[in-house]
C-alpha cells in the first residue's frame, strides 16, 4: 500500500488493482499483493552503441519487483486466485525465482508452500529467500524438468493444492502486464523485444500482453520477439528436448519447456526467432550492463542483451526501438560474480596506504 497525499486515503498498489478488468476475476478479499509491477524502463545508450547506430535500447528491469524477479507479476494473480478457490497449499518446481516468489506470496496469503528444486543447482540468494519466507523446500536429485513432472503429479493427487508454475494460466495472465507497462512507458509498442527463454512462460505472456494491448486499440503495432536460450540448454533452437541441460545461467537450465507452443506462436506471429547464446556471451553481457549502465541483473537476465550483441557481431542486428527484459536482480546469484573476481586484501588504516591504492588505480585507468 502507498499513502496518497490525501490524509486518510490509501491507494492500493500492485498490478491487480491497476489492470483489474484485463485479468481473471477474483474477490477483493483474496487479493495477495506485495506491490509488484511498475518496474522502470531504463535507457541504455552505451550498450546500444555496441549494437548499431540506429538503435534506442531500453532495459525493463524486472529485478526491481518485490522478490527481485518478474515472477511476482504472475504470482500475485496465481496466489490470489488459489486463495479465492479455497486452496490450502501451493507447490511449484523451480530453478529458484519461482520458488522465492511463491514462498513470499504464500507467506502473505497465509498458505502452506512447497517448492521443489534441483539439489545444489539454485542460486544462493534464491535459496535464502525461500528459507526466509518459511516455505518447505524439497531438493531433488534431478533437474527442473523432473521437478515439474513431480509437482504436476502432486496436484493430480490432491485437489486442494495449487500448482503455481507458469503452466497455470493465471501466471501468464499476471506476467502479460509487463507488456502493458512497456507500451505505456514508450507511448506505443517497441520495434523489438528481446528476452531470455527457459520454460517459455514469459515469452508466451509478453506476446499475449502485446497482442491484447494492440487489439484493445491502445497501441498501433506489436513488436518482433527475439528469445534467447543458453547454448547448453536450448531445446527450442535444437528442435528437441535436451536431457541434461547445462548453463551458468541456472535460472534457464531447462531441457523441456512446458510452454513450447506459446513460444513458437510468439516467434511465428511476430516474425521473430529463438536463438542460442553461449555462457561466455551471457556473462560478458551481464558484466557490461553492470559496469557500463549501472544495472546489475542475474546471468539468465542478460541473455537478451547477449543475443543482441551477438546479432550485431554477425551483421544481423535489429534497429529502431528495442526493449530487453532483465528478468531478475544480480544479487540473486553472488557466486557467479565471486567466481570471477574477489575482494582485495585489506591495507593498513593509514592515509599513505589508502592514497597509494587510489593513485595506482587512477594511473592504471589513465593508461588504459
Ligand atoms: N530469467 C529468469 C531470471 C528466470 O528465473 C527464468 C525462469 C527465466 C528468465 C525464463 O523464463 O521460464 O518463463 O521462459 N525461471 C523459472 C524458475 C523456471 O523456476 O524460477 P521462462
Amino acid at each position: 500500500m502507498t499513502i496518497s497525499n490525501q490524509p486518510g486515503k490509501v491507494v492500493p498498489s500492485g498490478l491487480i488493482h491497476r489492470y483489474r478488468d484485463l485479468l481473471p476475476e477474483m474477490p477483493d478479499s483474496a487479493i495477495t499483493t506485495i506491490g509488484e509491477g511498475r518496474t522502470p524502463l531504463i535507457e541504455a545508450p552505451k550498450v546500444a552503441a555496441g549494437i548499431g547506430p540506429d538503435v534506442r535500447l531500453f532495459l525493463k528491469f524486472e529485478g526491481l519487483n518485490p522478490t527481485a524477479s518478474f515472477k511476482d507479476r504472475g504470482m500475485t494473480v496465481a496466489m490470489s486466485r488459489a486463495r479465492a478457490m479455497g486452496m490450502r497449499a501451493c507447490i511449484c518446481a523451480s530453478t529458484g525465482n519461482t520458488a522465492a516468489s511463491a514462498a513470499a506470496y504464500a507467506a502473505r496469503a497465509g498458505m502452506e508452500c512447497f517448492v521443489m528444486v534441483p539439489a545444489g543447482k539454485i542460486a544462493l540468494g534464491k535459496a535464502v529467500q525461500v528459507l526466509a519466507h518459511g516455505a518447505r523446500i524439497i531438493q531433488i536429485n534431478g533437474n527442473f524438468d523432473a521437478a515439474l513432472r513431480l509437482s504436476k503429479k502432486a496436484v493430480e493427487r490432491r485437489s486442494d493444492i495449487a500448482l503455481v508454475n507458469s503452466v497455470n494460466p493465471d501466471r501468464i495472465q499476471g506476467q502479460k502486464t509487463a507488456a502493458f507497462e512497456v507500451c505505456e512507458s514508450l507511448g506505443g509498442a517497441p520495434d523489438y523485444l528481446t528476452l531470455p527463454v527457459g520454460n517459455a512462460g514469459n515469452i508466451t505472456a509478453y506476446w499475449k500482453g502485446f497482442t491484447e494491448w494492440h487489439a484493445a486499440g491502445n497501441a498501433d503495432s506489436t513488436p518482433t520477439v527475439l528469445g534467447f536460450q543458453a547454448a547448453g540448454s536450448a531445446p527450442l533452437v535444437a528442435g528437441h528436448d535436451i536431457e541434461n541441460p547445462e548453463t551458468v545461467a541456472s535460472a534457464i537450465r531447462i531441457g523441456s519447456p512446458a510452454s513450447k507452443a506459446g513460444a513458437i506462436t510468439a516467434v511465428e506471429e511476430s516474425g521473430g526467432a529463438i536463438e542460442a547464446v553461449t555462457d561466455d556471451e551471457i556473462l560478458e553481457a551481464q558484466s557490461m550492463l553492470a559496469s557500463a549502465e549501472g544495472v546489475f541483473c542475474e546471468p539468465a537476465s542478460a541473455a537478451g542483451i547477449a543475443g543482441l550483441l551477438k546479432l550485431a557481431r554477425e551483421g544481423r542486428a535489429p534497429s529502431g526501438t528495442i526493449v530487453s527484459i532483465l528478468t531478475g536482480h544480480g544479487l540473486k546469484d553472488p557466486d557467479v560474480i565471486l567466481n570471477r573476481t574477489k575482494l582485495p586484501e585489506p591495507v593498513e588504516a593509514t592515509f599513505e596506504a589508502v592514497s597509494g591504492v587510489m593513485e595506482r588505480r587512477i594511473e592504471s585507468s589513465e593508461r588504459a
